[in-house]
Parts: C-alpha cells; sequence; structure tokens
C-alpha cells in the first residue's frame, strides 16, 4: 500500500463495471480500447486493480501471447488520482505476476510514451509483435489510422534457476 492509501489487487468478479467504466471514459476519448463487461468477467483473472477506501481508482490487465511474450493492457488510472504513483503500482504488479510466469518480455501498445519511458520500456517497431496485429487490431476502429506506439521491456523471469 502506498502512503496514499491506495493498493493494487486481483481483480474480483465484483469489480467488472467499475473497471468498464473507467475503459469506457479513456475509449471515448479515443485513447484506449473499450472493454465491455461481460468481456472482463470471462478475462477476471487477467485483471487487477488499484483501490482506494474500497472504490476502484484503476485498472489493468495481462494478455499472454506465446510462453515467453505478454502484454500490458486495459491500464488506467481515474482522472483525479493521475500522477500520484497507482499508474506504476498497476504495471509493477502486473509486471511481477509475469515473471512469476517466467515471462521474458512484456509490450504495450500505447499514446502514453512518457509514463512507459519511465517505467523502463524502450519504443519498437509495432512489426516486432506480429500476434498482437492479428489478434486486437483487426477489431479496432483505428485500424487504419493507428496512432499508437509499440514499447517492449525485458523481464528476468523468476523461476529461471541460476
Ligand atoms: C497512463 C496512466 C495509466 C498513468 O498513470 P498515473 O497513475 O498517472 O502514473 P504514475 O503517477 O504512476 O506515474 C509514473 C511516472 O510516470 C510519469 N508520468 C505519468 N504520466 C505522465 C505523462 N502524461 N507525461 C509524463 N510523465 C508521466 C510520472 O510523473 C511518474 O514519474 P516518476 O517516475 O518520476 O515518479 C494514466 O495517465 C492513464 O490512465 N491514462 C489514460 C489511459 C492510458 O493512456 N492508458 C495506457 C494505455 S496502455
Amino acid at each position: 500500500m502506498t502512503q496514499e492509501g491506495v493498493s493494487v489487487r486481483n481483480a474480483r468478479l465484483g469489480d467488472a463495471a467499475a473497471i468498464a467504466a473507467l475503459t469506457k471514459e479513456y475509449a471515448g476519448e479515443g485513447i484506449m480500447l473499450e472493454r465491455p463487461v461481460d468481456n472482463i468477467i470471462e478475462n477476471i483473472r487477467n485483471f487487477f486493480v488499484a483501490e482506494h477506501a474500497g472504490r476502484v481508482i484503476g485498472c489493468c490487465a495481462v494478455a499472454f501471447y506465446t510462453p515467453k511474450l505478454a502484454e500490458i493492457r486495459s491500464l488506467a488510472v481515474e482522472g483525479g488520482w493521475k500522477l500520484r504513483g497507482t499508474g506504476r503500482q498497476l504495471v509493477e504488479k502486473a509486471e511481477s505476476i509475469l515473471r512469476d510466469e517466467g515471462v521474458a518480455e512484456v509490450f504495450v501498445l500505447t499514446l502514453s510514451r512518457e509514463f512507459f519511458l519511465r517505467l523502463g520500456y524502450g519504443e519498437v517497431e509495432k512489426e516486432y509483435f506480429p500476434q498482437k496485429i492479428w489478434r486486437d487490431c483487426t477489431r479496432c476502429p483505428k485500424l487504419m489510422a493507428c496512432d499508437e506506439i509499440a514499447m517492449k521491456k525485458t523481464l528476468v523471469p523468476t523461476n529461471i534457476q541460476t
């Protein structure tokens, strides 16, 4: 928990509506893909939430592509809580789960370049991740005018024996 009393935990089914509301707000601004409640429920084990005084103020999810490659997605922090370390807490939680799974490389498709630079991500060509293009981009309304950049970070998996 941070000084401000924000904690990050695995999402529960009861969080699905709050997660959907967060993604809907930013989807309306064209910043991220909306995640409908049924889609969130289906993937609830891959979501994390940031909570303050029992209220969800942020979320993020992981998506697995290969045993070594995963994505951090659906990252959102409520407007009034931005720039107080919540986004970092969410991403660090997701990274720790990925490390435990043995994932060596994590990527994001994002408009938030400066934020991810601060967290140690570097920009790469989108073509570096062909699987992603086929899974999600085809259903994105921005397909032919994508303004997101791809960024990646190398993780040192915790399950590697030295
Ligand atoms: C991107 C987002 C999740 C960041 O969350 P946040 O809680 O505001 O970020 P944090 O406070 O944890 O910031 C971590 C670091 O990044 C920096 N940072 C965050 N947003 C930044 C911005 N827009 N420009 C420059 N630096 C930024 C912070 O200053 C902080 O720096 P520090 O390491 O010196 O302390 C939040 O702005 C958001 O929800 N944006 C809309 C949705 C979105 O773009 N999601 C990403 C889709 S992949």
